[in-house]
């Protein structure tokens, strides 16, 4: 059963902005994830590109780029789609791995799914 888990405040996802991170295990690796705010939906996908298995902040939590229009990987310059993690440009090789978002009374989770689930302490 997909759980949702609350990671975050809506107020912490601005349009375009800065992305929260979040951890989870995925197909048993613990793997970091971000969240961003585009166009007003929130979306979330694993912080790893398709091209190499890297992070791809260029900064820490920054993945858009100056116009808020299109996700980047700090390495080699893939471009990904914000609202899908399609690959739109760059040498990626398909898309990012996308993870369930939530946003209810002010609050975003994440949502476990077979490959994905909460890191265990
Ligand atoms: S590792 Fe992301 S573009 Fe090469």
């Amino acid at each position: 059963m997909p759980k949702p888990i609350a990671f975050c405040h809506s107020a912490d996802l601005q349009e375009g902005g800065l992305a929260v991170p979040f951890d989870v295990l995925y197909a048993g690796q613990t793997c970091r994830a971000f969240a961003v705010r585009f166009e007003g939906q929130v979306h979330a996908y694993l912080n790893r590109c398709s091209h190499i298995a890297m992070e791809m902040d260029y900064q820490p939590d920054r993945f858009f780029d100056p116009d808020g229009r299109w996700l980047l990987c700090a390495t080699h310059g893939a471009t990904y789609a914000p609202d899908t993690g399609d690959c739109v440009g760059g040498p990626c090789r398909g898309g990012l791995v996308k993870i369930t978002l939530s946003e209810m009374d002010g609050v975003v989770h994440w949502h476990t799914a077979s490959n994905l689930q909460p890191l265990e302490f």
